[in-house]
């Protein structure tokens, strides 16, 4: 199984790059941009990574994407990840990234941009891979400045698939963001969410009614909704599930109590993406492994969760054909 799992091509949809930073490529980088960590080891910093809920998590996210200071840093960053997915068998990522955490400190947005946008140009030309574009947003920090951030974005829309919603989901209903997503439906940008990953089944009704999501990144808690999982159901939307991240940040104590399955056994139509692999435990191939070994899948589900994917994926029609 872990053979044929190695061999499938993978398409993953929920990937935050910054969440990709592996702690040997951050002490690379903290010593080119001349940088102290508050790490002595590459070992110590991965055995920091020790989180009781998604904020301890977070703390240690923006933390750690301090290193990223100039283009080249955002092109390793993404190219370091690219070619470690691609040896794992993925072929296609729909890639997160967070403007706003980095102009936050000063990094300015073409800079990310710059270093991003290279790394996909030269990955599709040179590795049988495609990379789609999601500028996520920051739903603890303000709207308007999410909205200032869009505009600011212009030269840059028509490489970007769709925007996103991240970062602490507690207390941050996506009913604060009607306004920006209404403007991204208007520049013709998809929309997609964060949603039911430690906030309730009420904020993934808000991200499909207010937001007009397409996809909805986690929503595991939508378990707690009956008529919300029948509609799910009936509308066939994408949920893009990590379980390694769930049970790295407590969602779920054990892996073999994860959602999934039931998920699954509900009709709802499911993907399954790594969130932020170099945090959590691995990246696709780690997580479609431990899958398999504790819920004990055919080699037919994964087909058809890789199906799901290849489906919801922002790609041409041509890439869509060639990933069947
Ligand atoms: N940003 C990076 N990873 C995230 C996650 N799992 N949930 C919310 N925001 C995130
Ligand atoms: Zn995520």
């Amino acid at each position: 199984m872990h053979d044929f799992l190695r061999q499938l091509p993978k398409v993953e949809l929920h990937l935050h790059i910054e969440g990709s930073l592996e702690p040997e490529l951050m002490f690379a980088l903290a010593q080119r941009n001349n940088i102290d960590l508050p790490y002595a080891s590459a070992q110590e910093a991965k055995e920091a990574y020790d989180f009781n809920d998604l904020q301890a998590f977070l703390d240690l996210y923006f933390q750690g994407m301090n290193v990223l200071r100039h283009e080249e840093d955002f092109y390793d960053l993404a190219m370091d990840y690219f070619h470690r997915a691609r040896r794992e068998g993925v072929v296609h990522v729909d890639m997160h990234f967070d403007p706003q955490a980095h102009l936050q400190r000063g990094v300015p947005l073409e800079v990310v941009m710059g270093g991003l946008l290279k790394a996909k140009q030269e990955a599709e030309e040179s590795m049988d891979f495609s990379v789609g574009m999601i500028m996520a947003f920051l739903r603890d920090r303000p709207a308007e400045e999410a909205l200032h951030v869009l505009e600011q974005a212009a030269p840059y829309w028509k490489f970007i698939d769709a925007i996103g919603l991240d970062s602490a989901e507690r207390d941050h209903p996506p009913s604060e963001f009607k306004t920006l997503f209404a403007r991204a439906k208007e520049i013709g940008l998809v929309r997609v969410a964060h949603a039911g990953e430690e906030g309730p089944a009420d904020y993934i009704i808000q991200a499909l009614d207010l937001l007009g999501v397409e996809r909805i990144d986690h929503g595991v808690r939508c378990l707690e909704n009956p008529d919300l999982v029948e509609r799910l159901r009936r509308e066939q939307v994408v949920l893009t599930v990590c379980p390694l991240s769930n049970v790295c940040l407590k969602v779920v104590d054990d892996l073999r109590e994860h959602p999934l399955p039931t998920l699954l056994q509900k009709g709802l139509n499911v993907t399954i993406s790594s969130d932020d692999p170099a945090y959590f435990g691995g990246g696709m191939l780690a997580n479609h492994v431990a899958c398999a070994d504790a819920f004990g899948w055919s080699e037919d589900v994964f087909v058809q969760l890789t199906r799901n994917a290849i489906d919801a994926a922002f790609v041409s029609a041509d890439r869509r054909a060639d990933l069947l």
